[in-house]
């Protein structure tokens, strides 16, 4: 069994072909055999996509926009993560044991290694997707400042390692793609965190009717301050500053990072944003999924 100390910088072991965290890969099992409950609702992403935004959204949904009891936890702990597992810390599967009903589960599982029980129990599941630009300049902090994942190189090798599908959760491209092309066959609410930037109470208003929920004026508003970029960035509850130095290092990068869309364009060069866009072209050929790059 692996410690802590084990687990830091360590390179990336793989389930079925898709780069994860050995530390994971070591509670595959558990994840495989979960029972979903038919109420569970599963929140799908890709890494850095919005998340922990949409995961808040609808904790205050579920609490019907009452702050205080969505400051009764982390967020790692009021939504626990399906497939987490961390030496000296409950893994994902042991906290959704102790979660009453409903559950808010999180996962970042490509499509096809969700374990079948959701798919039984016929929950219902909203994804987040993000453009990838933005996608992998978040990723390439992120990797900065949760050690857990290996040393990311430079800016432009991380851009090829993300190209190439070999970051934790494999293939952005393939991710998006396996989830929308699921959109038709089930219970499924596909969203862009381009759209939520754009008009969240839009976005937040497509969730109640797909949870057939309806709140107050009221209370949608104060869903959408809560749950806004500022209000998130300062709130324990929200900010993963809870979790301890070695693990997260926010002076590298906080997790609430910048919170806009089109950061890339700060950070790609001319060369790297053309190389990008041909493999993107290549990888999304033939599809009827589009991205907005910026809004
Ligand atoms: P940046 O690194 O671009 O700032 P995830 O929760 O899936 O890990 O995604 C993290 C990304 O979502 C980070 O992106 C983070 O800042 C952004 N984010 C988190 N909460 C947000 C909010 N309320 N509004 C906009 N972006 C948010």
């Amino acid at each position: 069994t692996m410690g802590r100390e084990d687990m830091l910088r360590e390179e990336l072991g793989s389930i079925h072909g898709i780069p994860l965290y050995k530390s994971f890969v070591e509670g595959w099992p558990q994840v495989e055999a979960f029972q979903a409950r038919p109420d569970d609702l599963l929140i799908a992403t890709y890494p850095k996509s919005g998340t922990t935004w949409l995961s808040e959204i609808l904790d205050m949904i579920y609490h019907d926009g009452d702050v205080e009891k969505c400051r009764r936890d982390a967020i790692f702990n009021r939504v626990p993560f399906l497939e987490m597992k961390i030496p000296e810390m409950p893994s994902g599967i042991e906290l959704l044991e102790k979660t009453p009903s409903p559950r808010l589960v999180k996962t970042h599982l490509p499509v096809q290694l969700l374990p079948t029980s959701f798919r039984d129990k016929d929950c219902k599941v909203i994804y987040v997707a993000r453009n990838p630009k933005d996608v992998v300049i978040s990723y390439y902090y992120f990797y900065q400042m949760a050690k857990i994942h290996p040393d990311p190189g430079t800016l432009g090798e991380f851009l090829e390692t993300f190209m190439a599908g070999k970051v934790a959760y494999g293939s952005w491209y393939e991710h998006v793609r396996g989830w929308w092309e699921k959109k038709q066959e089930k219970q499924l609410l596909y969203l862009f965190y381009e759209d939520m930037k754009k008009d969240p109470q839009r976005e937040v208003q497509k969730i109640l009717q797909f949870l057939g929920k309806e709140v107050t004026e009221g209370t949608l508003a104060r869903i959408l301050h809560h749950t806004s970029f500022q209000e998130m960035r300062k709130n324990p509850a929200t900010n993963y500053e809870t979790i301890p130095t070695v693990l997260m290092d926010h002076s590298l990068s906080p997790f609430l990072r910048k919170g806009i869309s089109g950061d890339w364009k700060n950070h790609f060069t001319v060369a790297q944003n053309e190389r990008f866009d041909q493999h993107y072209q290549e990888h999304m050929a033939g599809s009827d999924l589009h991205f907005q790059m910026e809004v």
